[in-house]
């Protein structure tokens, strides 16, 4: 972030703690340990099918919840415009690569194992730069409006995923990503 060199700050301070930034690190937590279950069967030639769609079940969603959120209200302040666009450049590439490679017939080996790797890259700026960072900009009130987006998005997600139920399930467990 252009305002301030806050790198590794996320280590020491408490911005975790506060609870609209938990709630994106937990998720981060939950969509990294399925971006290396991927990861390692890609690499181990394991079947792939199940466990992208978790991820892709996990990623959609957290990505757009931190767009309604985070994104948003940093955007109502000037200075920003560069740093988001960069943060939304790496959602559009994650939508046009992990989250469209279908299930059933994962892209091949090195274009999933690059996706995961420039997924790993932006979820460290996030948790390093973004997070640390938003805990000194933002105020109470804008915490709160990020707070009732993530709620909205959770509303939106469950709506959305309701006539979706069991895609996950239905996706090939024999899928593997060729090489
Ligand atoms: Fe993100
Ligand atoms: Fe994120």
């Amino acid at each position: 972030m252009p305002q301030a060199n806050l790198s590794g700050v996320c280590d020491y301070c408490d911005c975790r703690e506060l609870a609209p930034i938990k709630e994106l690190s937990d998720e981060h937590e939950r969509i990294s340990t399925l971006a290396a279950e991927l990861r390692r069967r890609v690499e181990s030639g394991q079947a792939t099918g199940a466990t992208l769609a978790s991820l892709q079940a996990a990623l959609g969603p957290h990505l757009a919840k931190e767009e309604a959120g985070l994104f948003a209200e940093l955007a109502r302040r000037p200075g920003f415009e560069q740093y988001l666009a960069e943060l939304l450049g790496d959602h559009e590439q994650a939508r046009a690569t992990l989250l469209a490679f279908p299930p059933a017939a994962p892209a091949p080996a090195p274009a999933v194992l690059g996706a995961l790797d420039d997924l790993a890259r932006h979820i460290e700026t996030e948790e390093y730069d973004l997070f640390p960072a938003s805990r000194m900009i933002l105020d109470d009130a804008g915490w709160h409006d990020v707070q009732v987006a993530h709620r909205r998005a959770d509303a939106h997600a469950a709506a959305g995923s309701s006539g979706g139920r069991g895609a996950g399930r239905r996706a090939d467990a024999t899928g593997t990503a060729g090489s």
